[in-house]
């Protein structure tokens, strides 16, 4: 006796044979919901980004620290700690020209790589007279570029007094 195939074996059966007929439409499927998920991802950075990188008097004030702690470690000759404060300042501006947006001012910033450099130059020198001039050379294109960015109120001098007293920089006994 030959025997019914019940209604719901052919219902699957058809269903299945419904969704191998369109096996590109369903890849398709996957691969746009994928390509939405990228989108978003890319989105999602780019706001962070946005969110989290530091604006240009953040930095300033980052860069200020430094410059007052660099002449502390040059007055007591603390090559190892002057070089690594020169290193931050030398990253701070790095940070501003990189990642800063919508500040033309940031075309300026690259006035200061000569005096930088100078400094490098003395540290490794380990030349305090060449030290202290490059530290003037230094605050003084500070004050040229805020003058030329209408900052000229923003005066930086020499430090009189050490930025922190949490941090020795007279160099540690060996
Ligand atoms: C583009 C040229 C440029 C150079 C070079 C520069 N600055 Fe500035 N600086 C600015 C601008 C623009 C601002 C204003 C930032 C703002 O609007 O928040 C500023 C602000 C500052 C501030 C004010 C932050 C505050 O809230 O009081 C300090 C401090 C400062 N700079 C220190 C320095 C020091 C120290 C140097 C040198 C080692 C330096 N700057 C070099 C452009 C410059």
């Amino acid at each position: 006796m030959r025997k019914r195939v019940p209604l719901f074996v052919w219902a699957g059966f058809f269903c299945l044979l419904a969704s191998c007929s369109h096996p590109s439409r369903t890849v398709n499927d996957q691969i746009y919901q994928m390509q939405m998920q990228i989108r978003n991802l890319g989105d999602s950075i780019r706001t962070m980004r946005q969110e989290y990188s530091p604006g240009l008097g953040e930095l300033m004030t980052s860069i200020q620290l430094h410059h007052a702690k660099l002449w502390f470690c040059g007055l007591h000759s603390n090559w190892p700690l002057a070089s690594f404060e020169l290193g931050e300042i030398r990253e701070s501006f790095g940070t501003a020209i990189n990642l800063v947006r919508g500040r033309p001012e940031v075309q300026q910033l690259p006035m200061i790589y000569p005096a930088l450099d100078s400094l490098t130059e003395a540290i490794a020198l380990r030349r305090p007279d060449q030290f202290k001039t490059a530290f003037m050379l230094l605050t003084n294109t500070c004050n040229n570029c805020h003058k030329q960015v209408a900052f000229p109120f923003n005066v930086i001098t020499i430090p009189t007094a050490p930025p922190v007293t949490n941090q020795s920089f007279i160099p540690p006994k060996p």
